[in-house]
């Protein structure tokens, strides 16, 4: 009986982990995307697109799937920049959960999260400070 149950529990862990739920969305036409916080759940769960990422175009070739933020602010000459935000799947980790990457005419920051619908965040909530990210650690590991 305890050789099943674990092969159930086990089976069960297995498949929370190959599947994974991201918010998809692309602030170009979804001004939502810019900061989701802000809005109520129910709100959220309307207009707020959830993705199973196993179900994607990508799904054959990749598995280990993450959700993942990604902000831009472009740069314009003349005018005011732009930031633009994007939330959905990926598959390539970074050793980082953070990190920006700078280009010639705009700046990027991309964060990448484990959980189901963790890319939910503010534009800014991707920079944790080490305290909280600490007590979120020992928070999780107590499971
Ligand atoms: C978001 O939408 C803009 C405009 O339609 C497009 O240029 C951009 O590639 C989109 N970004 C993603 C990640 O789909
Ligand atoms: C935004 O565009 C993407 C593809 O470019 C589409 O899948 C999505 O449904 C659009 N969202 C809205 C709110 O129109």
């Amino acid at each position: 009986m305890k050789i099943i149950g674990s092969a159930i529990i086990f089976t069960v862990c297995l498949r929370l982990a190959a599947s994974i739920r991201c918010y998809e969305c692309n602030s170009s036409n979804n001004s939502m995307c810019l900061d989701p916080t802000i809005y109520d759940q129910e709100t959220v769960k309307n207009f707020l697109r959830s993705t199973d990422c196993e179900q994607g175009v990508f799904s054959a070739r990749h598995k280990e799937f993450f959700c993942r933020k990604i902000i831009q602010t472009i740069l314009h000459k003349n005018h005011d920049s732009e930031v633009r935000v994007t939330r959905g799947c990926g598959w390539v980790r970074h050793h980082r959960d953070c990190y920006k990457a700078d280009n010639e005419d705009h700046l990027e920051t991309v964060c990448q999260c484990f959980s189901d619908h963790c890319n939910r965040g503010a534009v800014l909530a991707g920079r944790l400070t080490g305290p909280l990210l600490a007590t979120i650690s020992v928070l999780v590991s107590k499971f």
